[in-house]
């Protein structure tokens, strides 16, 4: 293939980028379909470089001012006060779940405390089990994890190194009413599945993070918010693996996603244009996702796509469970012509939860 057949063969022409279904699946949520257009564009060629972003530099003025307005943005965005940094890391949710214990757990004299509210809370603990001592403030898993712990059956100490939560669990779709916890207990969150969905009070967390790839950008790049403190800790560990490093290269140790980071960046400006977090849920609120739950159910049985005349290869490989079911199916129902995508049930759970992400098209099949 030759470098005219790239450019002036198949992705050359005008084609159509908004997304032909609804996918409520697991994994990475749905961006918003100026941002992908914008993203599509600079993958040929962005701004005035001449090049595609693609061969943007990581080392580059122009990519240090996009890192760093990104940041200021991003604390903006959430209405941040004084102490705080941004970090936009690699490794995932998962890392995370080993960074934070090796700069908050490590030689400290108090446990951390996990609420076990679901399977990615289940997952942290034991990499937390690593670094030291850790209490397991509640449990769900015995019941399949049902539900999340009322306040009253939560005992949190005063002297824990800190308490780790799971503001919503992703796979079982269960999400936090309330912060748990002392205030002047470090609090830490994996915001991952609802972070941006809504406003939260900042200065109640001493550490928050979110991959990027349900709310903010595509998979590749992690948002880590923590206060200023925590960049003291970890001088023993690997360069790589120590917050203070990220944060000295102002997230540019080592080569960075330079794309997933560029798309979060336009995705931040998005939702900073259409009024943040506050504005959404508003919106929620009025009924833009107009879509219930008790819509949605009955669809939940099979993967619905939209009508045969459209393709619907691509996002094949994008639904996990996807793959052997029918491709295209047609329906009575309103909704499946509008073009629904929901996985079959999580295998983990065998239960379905719906994920609408903030990028998702608004809803209107009802
Ligand atoms: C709440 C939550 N935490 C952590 C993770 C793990 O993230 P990653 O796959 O980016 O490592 C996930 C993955 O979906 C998640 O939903």
């Amino acid at each position: 293939m030759t470098f005219a057949d790239v450019f002036d063969g198949p992705l050359s022409g005008r084609r159509t980028l908004r997304p032909q279904c609804h996918n409520f699946s697991g994994g990475p949520g749905a961006l918003a379909s100026s941002v992908l257009e914008e993203a599509a564009g600079a993958v040929r060629l962005f701004e005035d470089t001449g090049d595609s972003i693609l061969g943007l530099s990581h080392r580059s003025g122009r990519f240090k001012a996009m890192v760093d307005g990104t940041e200021a943005a991003l604390l903006a965005l959430i209405g941040a006060p004084p102490g705080y940094r941004v970090l936009f890391l690699q490794g995932g949710g998962s890392l995370q779940f080993s960074m934070i214990p090796m700069h908050l757990l490590r030689g400290a004299s108090g446990s951390a405390e996990y609420i076990a509210s679901g399977y990615w809370s289940a997952k942290a603990i034991p990499e937390a089990a690593h670094e030291g001592r850790v209490r397991v403030l509640w449990s769900g898993e015995k019941d399949g994890f049902r539900r999340t712990p009322r306040r009253d059956e939560l005992e949190p100490s005063k002297d824990a190194a800190y308490l780790h939560y799971v503001s919503n669990e992703t796979v079982e779709g269960l999400r936090f009413p309330y912060v748990p916890g002392h205030d002047d207990v470090p609090r830490v969150c994996d915001m991952s599945s609802d972070f941006l969905s809504e406003p939260f009070d900042l200065s109640r967390y001493d550490l928050v993070y979110a991959h990027a790839q349900k709310n903010l950008g595509p998979a590749g790049v992690t948002v880590v918010i923590l206060r200023d403190w925590i960049l003291e800790r970890g001088a023993e560990l690997p360069a790589v693996l120590r917050y203070r490093t990220h944060a000295d290269h102002g997230s540019i140790f080592n080569t960075p996603p330079v794309f997933a980071i560029y798309v979060a960046s336009l995705d931040e400006g998005r939702q900073r244009r259409e009024g943040g977090a506050p504005l959404r849920s508003a919106r929620r609120a009025s009924g833009r996702v107009r879509a219930s739950r008790r819509d949605l159910e009955p669809l939940a049985d099979e993967r619905v796509v939209p009508a045969p005349q459209q393709d619907a290869g691509a996002r094949v490989d994008r639904e996990r469970g996807a793959r052997g079911l029918p491709r295209h199916r047609r329906s009575s129902q309103p909704g499946r012509a509008a073009g629904v995508a929901i996985q079959r049930g999580d295998a983990r759970v065998g239960k379905r939860p719906l994920r609408i992400s903030e990028g998702m098209a608004p809803l209107t099949f009802r």
